[in-house]
């Protein structure tokens, strides 16, 4: 398993664990038909997008068939909170990968980048009734914050899990 920074050839493969990880993790929790409709075709062009930002980073995992198998991306927080710096915005991984370590390893290579952009404290935003809330309380994270979203023409709940300072999360690392 390698860990290595994002380029535009991985779009194809980001697109892919991002849909296949949506549909196993929220099944249960946003609608049927509307995880069944996620398009490949949407999702790369949304990658080809979020790799162009210049003051975000995206992290891929391969396997060692050379397959991404998870990615990670971050960087300044989204809603321009005064207090708040740095996000992690998104970290998938296929469901065959999860609960081997490698969210540990990925969560490594995100905040140290986001450390390097000068970010000392840290949000990571998840649905209330993701079960995988579980890793950020794991890592060193508390919920600070509360949100009502809408997805798929639901109501939802968003939970912000945060870290006064950045290296707090890296002694759960
Ligand atoms: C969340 C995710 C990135 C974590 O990566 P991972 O490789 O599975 O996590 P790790 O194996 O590094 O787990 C580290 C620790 O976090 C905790 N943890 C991880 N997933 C958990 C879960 N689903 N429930 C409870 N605790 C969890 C455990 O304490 C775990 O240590 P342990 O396995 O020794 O008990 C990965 O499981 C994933 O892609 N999940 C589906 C997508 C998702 O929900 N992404 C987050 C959206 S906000």
């Amino acid at each position: 398993m390698k860990i290595r920074k994002a380029t535009e050839k991985d779009v194809k493969g980001i697109a892919h664990v991002h849909i296949s990880s949506w549909q196993s993790t929220y099944a249960g929790i946003l609608p049927h038909h509307y995880l069944a409709s996620l398009n490949i075709e949407t999702r790369m062009k949304n990658w080809q997008r979020n790799l162009k930002m210049l003051h975000n980073a995206t992290f891929v995992a391969e396997n060692s068939n050379g397959e991404i198998i998870g990615f990670a991306s971050g960087g300044p927080e989204q809603t321009k909170d005064p207090h708040i710096q740095g996000e992690v915005y998104a970290i998938y991984f296929l469901k065959t990968y999860q609960r081997r370590g490698l969210g540990r390893q990925m969560v490594k290579s995100i905040i140290d980048e986001l450390m390097k952009m000068g970010h000392k404290n840290l949000i990571i935003w998840a649905l209330k009734d993701n079960p995988s809330c579980g890793f950020y309380e794991a890592l060193g994270g508390h919920i600070i914050a509360e949100k009502t979203v809408k997805m798929a023409g639901i109501e939802l709940i968003e939970v912000g899990y945060g870290w006064d300072d950045i290296q707090d999360i890296l002694v759960h690392l």
